[in-house]
């Protein structure tokens, strides 16, 4: 390079015995320096104070190089009696300088326009490269080099073309890199977004929502907001629902334009439904008591918006069977017939996207009474005590009523109990079994009781042969019923 420095060194080695001279010219006819051993030096006169020459090698340094030093140097020594020579060719470059790009353009908007980039610099053979980052820019379809690769023609730009060009500019003795060029592409609109946050579609009344609208634009876009297709009033990327009520459920949109490019684009609608979170869930009965055979229903209601309900019963989903109805989407429980089978804990869940609540409802179905019975001995002995016990399936429990040959005796007791019964005594009970809300009778059951007298007094207790009142009791009972009481006393 011009103002640089070359080494000129030969591929004499050095040996024991000096060199006797050497002579260093350029072009031939120009002497650069002359050297006799134990003599003076000649220096030619454009080469003082430029050189430097090394007596042991017979190599040449020459220094502060100009355009004018290109050509071809030659070199002769006399070393042992021998005349020895080389040569060799120097091409002195400027270097490079003044690397300049210049863009037709630098506001370009994106798939609208193309932009030619030239760059220009000074000094010899020079060859250019461009760099688009910290890549080489290569040509394509697009991207044309031309001029030697110093222009660069970027046709439909697009915005991954933002980035800042350099042009690399190279001779044989320097590489120069401009300055970046930065293009300022405007794009987009582009691959719009609208998120949600939180990011469900289902809201409680009173929830804070925020909707994001993310696009890519430059300069940067800006928003509309539609719901349900009518535009609000605010603008900016980001929408905040504060308290929601339900009014606010409906499809959200944003819209973004950018005004450079002056295209817009809108999203797709992101749809919102605030809801009342369910409270208050009950299952309320039909008035009408739970009597068995008839229809009784059971409703399902709650405060809120419910979406859902779902019956259990006894902590397993509810199976409805032949009787049951379900309706009103499974608001209405209905049981055409109700049966003692239909007992239990019936439970309604109802939910909704936000939350759910349950109630429950113990089902008795009252029936009866039925299968009345009377248990007790039909046989007393005089004195003995009677107990008699009616019992009937019924619900709630059934009140009894007792009757003795037609005629009542007690009322609202299960046990009859009489205490020293006399032969009077003997003839038909009657138990009736009563059911307060069915308000239903049961047929009557009859009960027949003999009381039998025996031989238990004083008489034979006092010295009877055991055998003997054995004897005549069993005779006496056999032959006639009361006839034991009247012996006696005789
Ligand atoms: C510009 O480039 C885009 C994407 O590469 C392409 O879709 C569009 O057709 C091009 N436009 C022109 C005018 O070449
Ligand atoms: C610049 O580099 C980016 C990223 O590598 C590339 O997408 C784009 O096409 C390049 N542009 C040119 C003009 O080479
Ligand atoms: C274009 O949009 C940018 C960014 O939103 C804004 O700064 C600029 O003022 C707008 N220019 C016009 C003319 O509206
Ligand atoms: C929201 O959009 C959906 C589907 O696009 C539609 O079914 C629904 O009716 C819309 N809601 C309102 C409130 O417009
Ligand atoms: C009520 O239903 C909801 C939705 O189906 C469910 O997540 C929840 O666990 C149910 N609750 C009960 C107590 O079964
Ligand atoms: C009760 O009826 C039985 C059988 O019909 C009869 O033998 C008995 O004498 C009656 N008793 C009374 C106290 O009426």
């Amino acid at each position: 390079a011009v103002g640089g420095t070359v080494m000129f060194t030969t591929t004499l080695s050095p040996s024991e015995k000096p060199f006797s001279s050497v002579n260093w010219s350029f072009n031939v006819s120009t002497t650069i320096i002359i050297f006799v051993i134990n003599a003076e030096n000649i220096i030619g006169p454009e080469y003082e104070g430029r050189i430097t020459f090394f007596p042991s090698t017979a190599s040449l340094e020459l220094r502060s190089l100009t355009l004018d030093d290109t050509g071809e140097y030659g070199v002769n020594a006399v070393h042992d009696g021998t005349l020895l020579n080389g040569r060799t060719t120097l091409v002195i470059y400027e270097k490079v300088s003044n690397v300049l790009v210049t863009s037709s353009s630098t506001d370009l908007v994106e798939f609208s326009g193309s932009v030619s980039l030239s760059c220009s610099a000074s000094g010899p053979s020079l060859s250019f490269l461009w760099l688009n980052g910290s890549s080489e820019v290569t040509a394509s379809d697009r991207v044309q080099l031309t001029d030697g690769d110093s222009s660069l023609t970027i046709v439909n730009v697009t915005h991954f073309d933002q980035r800042p060009f350099r042009c690399r500019v190279s001779n044989p003795v320097s590489t120069v890199t401009s300055d970046p060029v930065n293009l300022s592409i405007s794009y987009g609109p582009e691959n719009i977004n609208l998120i949600l946050s939180p990011s469900q579609g289902y809201f409680a009344v009173g929830s804070d929502i925020s909707l994001t609208c993310s696009v890519g634009s430059r300069p940067p876009a800006q928003f509309k907001w539609f719901l349900n297709g009518d535009q609000l009033l605010d603008t900016g990327s980001e929408l905040r629902l504060m308290n929601v009520q339900m009014s606010n459920s409906g499809n959200y949109s944003c819209q973004a334009s950018n005004n450079k490019t002056l295209r817009s684009q809108t999203s797709e609608p992101s749809a919102i439904t605030v809801l009342e979170k369910i409270s208050d869930p009950s299952v309320k009965p039909s008035p009408n008591l739970p009597v068995e055979g008839i229809s009784v229903s059971l409703t399902c209601e709650a405060i809120g918006s419910a979406f859902k309900r779902n019956w259990m019963k006894d902590g397993s989903d509810l199976t409805p069977t032949d009787n049951m109805i379900l309706s009103d989407n499974n608001r209405v429980l209905t049981f055409d017939s109700v049966n003692r089978k239909d007992n239990g804990e019936y439970f309604c869940n109802i939910s909704n996207p936000v939350n759910s609540e349950g109630a429950k409802y113990i089902m008795i179905v009252n029936y009866g009474p039925e299968n009345v019975q009377i248990k007790g001995p039909n046989k007393v002995n005089i004195k003995g005590t009677l107990k008699l016990t009616c019992s009937a399936e019924s619900t709630p429990t059934a009140r009894f009523t007792w009757f003795f040959n037609g005629t009542e005796i007690l009322t609202n007791s299960a046990e009859y109990v009489r205490e020293e019964v006399e032969l009077s005594d003997s003839g038909n009970y009657t138990c009736q079994a009563w059911n307060n809300i069915t308000e239903r009778t049961s047929s009557s059951v009859v009960h027949g009781l003999t009381v039998t007298g025996i031989c238990k007094s004083s008489g034979c207790a006092a010295g009877c042969i055991a055998g003997i009142v054995i004897a005549c009791c069993v005779i006496v009972a056999a032959a006639v019923g009361g006839g034991c009481y009247i012996y006696k006393k005789k």
